[in-house]
C-alpha cells in the first residue's frame, strides 16, 4: 500500500465475494486471531472460502462490512451481530487486516462509523461487545468512541491454551450523540 490510508476517508461497504481471499489471509494471522473472543480453528484455503460463502447470504441479523480507503483497498472487518430489533440492540466486533495499519487511527474511525450506521441508521439503542480484558489498544478504540465497561465476564474465553476473562462494554444511543453531536442532529 503506497500511503498510509488518512482516517478520515475511509468507509464501509458490504462484502462481496471477492473479499473472501483477503479475509482469509487476514483471519491467518494470530495477532488478529488470537484477540478476538470467538474461538479459532484451522483451516484451508478452500474449506475457509466455501465456509465463508454463507456470510454472504441476505441477513436481517448480521451486517459484515469491509473497511475500505477512498480507492477501495481493503483495510479490515467490522460486525454488527445479533441485531435485535425488539429491544433495538446488537454486538460490534472489528479488526484491521493488515498489521501494519493498526495503530494509526483506522480502528477508531471504522467504530465510528459503524455505530453511525446502528444509531442514526437502524435505529438501534444499544450496541455491545465483548473484549479480552488484555486487549488494552482495542479497549482504548472502543472507550473514544463512548463505550462503557459494564462488567467482567470471568474465564469467559479459552485462548492459547488458558481461560481468561472477557470485558462486556456498551454504548447507548443517547452516549453516542453526546459525543457525536454533528452528526447525531441530522436525524433528531
Ligand atoms: C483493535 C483494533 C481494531 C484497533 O484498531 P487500530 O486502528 O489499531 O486502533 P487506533 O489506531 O484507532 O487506536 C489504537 C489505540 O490504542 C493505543 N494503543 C496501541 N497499542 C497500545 C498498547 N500496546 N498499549 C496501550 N495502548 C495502545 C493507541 O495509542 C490508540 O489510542 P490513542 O488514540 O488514545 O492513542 C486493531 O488494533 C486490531 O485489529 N487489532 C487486532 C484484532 C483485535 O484486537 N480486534 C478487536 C477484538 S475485541
Amino acid at each position: 500500500m503506497p500511503n498510509d490510508p488518512n482516517p478520515a476517508d475511509i468507509r464501509l461497504r458490504g462484502l462481496t465475494r471477492e473479499d473472501l481471499p483477503a479475509l482469509f489471509e487476514w483471519y491467518q494471522d494470530r495477532r488478529v486471531a488470537d484477540r478476538l473472543v470467538g474461538g479459532y480453528r484451522l483451516r484451508g484455503r478452500d474449506e475457509a472460502i466455501s465456509y465463508m460463502q454463507k456470510w454472504l447470504e441476505p441477513s436481517s441479523a448480521t451486517f459484515r462490512l469491509i473497511i475500505v480507503d477512498a480507492a477501495d483497498q481493503r483495510l479490515g472487518l467490522t460486525i454488527l451481530s445479533g441485531i435485535d430489533l425488539a429491544n433495538r440492540s446488537a454486538e460490534l466486533s472489528i479488526f484491521i487486516g493488515p498489521q501494519a495499519l493498526r495503530g494509526k487511527g483506522l480502528g477508531k474511525a471504522a467504530v465510528r462509523l459503524l455505530l453511525d450506521h446502528a444509531f442514526l441508521d437502524i435505529g438501534l439503542n444499544r450496541v455491545e461487545l465483548r473484549v479480552l480484558d488484555d486487549n488494552v489498544p482495542a479497549m482504548r478504540v472502543y472507550e473514544a468512541c463512548g463505550f462503557v465497561a459494564e462488567g467482567r465476564m470471568r474465564q469467559a474465553a479459552f485462548k492459547q491454551g488458558r481461560f481468561a476473562d472477557v470485558i462486556l462494554m456498551s454504548i447507548l444511543a443517547e452516549d453516542h450523540r453526546r459525543l457525536q453531536p454533528a452528526t447525531a442532529s441530522a436525524t433528531t
